[in-house]
């Protein structure tokens, strides 16, 4: 599960030399992680990271209030009316916009969505006295605790300086704000059923209307990040990542990566979680052949996929050491990794003559130099921080204006660019292979997995059918 259940952080070594560039909680706890991160104003002495630090623990603690913040005389959700259903419809979504902001490196847009969800899980719990029963008569107190929120959703909904929102977004914050200033009027509105003497398991949903109602709260959740997503595109350094799609099936693909692999990167990194045996293996390759042509003389068939340069030394060279390269497309995306390898240029200052736009000041040589060639900047487009490119208002031709913006190959390399790519993508599709060597076996067995449960689900809703056939 890419990570989720056995976390990849746990294989990687640590390198005390290095602080990671983005550090992310295990994901049961990204709700309130992005709680801490959401909060970015100061007040007074207070920082802004205690401040967070407070909005993350009250998030918790507020849970035990509960208690006392539900006025509601029915006991079942069930028979509280459609409000009750809406306000916890948009709990459920701001939870897990939450959750998944939380794993995700923040941008602008980002942090005002996790901003916008968190005043939301708050305003849901703090205005819970004002929309879980009626007033029955005006209250204006009602009103002031509800437009405080209000006000809160607006003024998050304002542009800030040097900060690009989409505009979606801050129109959810409109909309989110204009909701709370009309919540007490919808409280009189809303119609509540008569909780009968016992509560019986009929007067549910049924099941077409509870999964037309899991499939709404996961669409509320999912288009605002999207949203949020499309506008961060730098998620490779300096530029935004190139598509990248692994196929674990294509045989060719994997075995032309593993030859790269073997001669291209293996003079300096291991990939020592993984066995020879158990690549050949799986890529169709017969053992005389792989002895031949890939492991290392001096080491076994069975034996780990390591290398013969010491770390210390390695250290000395490099200035930081090679990581191993098991487990990177992991650690990173493989679309980092496929866009890092297309992205060394020449740059003098450096100490191997190369730097590289994805993984600044890298420690790593151009490692297929003579593949590629040697790009070198040339101007090019100005890409936008949301992809695009940034044109001449007049005569709509791109501004040339970064002065490294396209490449052009100061020497030849022994491939045309094409191919180079083609190259780099079997190189990074191997790589995504071996960090999950049974990813295709998963998926197979999944499928059994699902029609097992889906198979059981009959016999348990007839068995659940028998046992209240009785019961009134
Ligand atoms: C001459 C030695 C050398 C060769 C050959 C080499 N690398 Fe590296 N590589 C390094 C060093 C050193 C670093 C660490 C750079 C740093 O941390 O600044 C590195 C870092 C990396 C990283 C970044 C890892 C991370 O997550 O920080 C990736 C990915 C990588 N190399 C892939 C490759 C691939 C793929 C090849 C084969 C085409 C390759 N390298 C060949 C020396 C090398």
């Amino acid at each position: 599960m890419g990570g989720y259940f056995l976390e990849f952080a746990n294989f990687e070594h640590a390198n005390p030399l290095k602080t990671p560039e983005h550090i992310a909680p295990v994901w049961y706890f990204t709700p309130f992680y992005s709680m801490l991160r959401a909060v970015t104003v100061e007040i007074g002495p207070l920082n802004a990271k205690f401040l967070g630090f407070l909005a993350m623990a009250a998030a918790v603690a507020i849970l035990f209030t509960l208690p006392w913040l539900d006025r509601s005389k029915e006991k079942s959700f069930r028979y509280r009316g459609k409000l009750t259903a809406v306000m916890i419809g948009f709990f459920a979504a701001s939870f897990i916009i939450l959750g998944v902001l939380g794993v995700k490196a923040p941008s602008d847009n980002r942090t005002l969505l996790a901003q916008i969800t968190m005043v939301y899980y708050f305003a849901f719990f703090l205005t819970m006295p004002v929309w879980s029963i009626k007033a029955n008569g005006v209250k204006p107190l009602r009103y002031i605790i509800t437009g405080v929120f209000g006000l809160g959703f607006i003024a998050l909904s304002l542009p800030a300086e040097g900060k690009q929102f989409s505009w979606f977004i801050q129109l959810i914050a409109v909309i989110a704000g204009l909701f709370f200033f009309a919540l007490p009027a919808l409280v009189e509105r809303n119609v509540c059923k008569p909780e009968p003497e016992r509560i019986t398991m009929d007067g549910g949903m049924g099941f077409w209307r509870s999964l037309a109602l899991l499939l709404i709260v996961l669409g509320m959740a999912i288009v605002p990040l999207k949203a949020a997503g499309a506008e961060s595109a730098y998620d490779c350094g300096t530029i935004p990542c190139d598509e990248f799609k692994a196929d674990a099936s294509d045989k060719e693909s994997l075995q032309h990566g593993a030859k790269l692999f073997v001669n291209y990167c293996m003079g300096c990194h291991s990939a020592k979680y993984s066995r020879w045996e158990r690549v050949a293996d799986d890529l169709n390759i017969p053992h005389e052949l792989a002895l031949e042509n890939l492991v290392f003389s001096g080491q076994k068939i069975g034996g780990l996929m390591e290398i013969s340069m010491s770390e210390k030394s390695a250290k000395d060279w490099f200035g930081a050491p090679p990581p191993d390269l098991t487990l990177v497309t992991r650690a990173r995306q493989p679309e980092w990794v496929y866009t890092y390898l297309r992205n060394f240029y020449a740059d003098d200052s450096r100490p191997f003559g190369v730097n590289n736009k994805v993984f600044k000041n890298v420690g790593m040589p151009h490692a297929m130099l003579d593949l590629q060639g040697l790009p070198e900047c040339a101007p090019g487009p100005v890409v936008t921080s949301n992809g695009g490119i940034k044109v001449d208002p007049l005569t709509s031709e791109p501004i040339l204006g970064d002065p490294c913006g396209t490449y052009a190959l100061a020497t030849e390399g022994a491939m045309s660019p094409p191919e180079y790519d083609a190259a780099v993508y079997d190189l990074v599709n191997f790589l995504a292979y071996m960090a999950n060597p049974v990813a295709d076996e998963s998926r197979r067995i999944g499928i059994y997995v699902l029609l097992f449960l889906v198979f059981l689900l009959v016999w348990v809703v007839l068995l659940n059918r028998e046992y209240w056939k009785d019961v009134h």
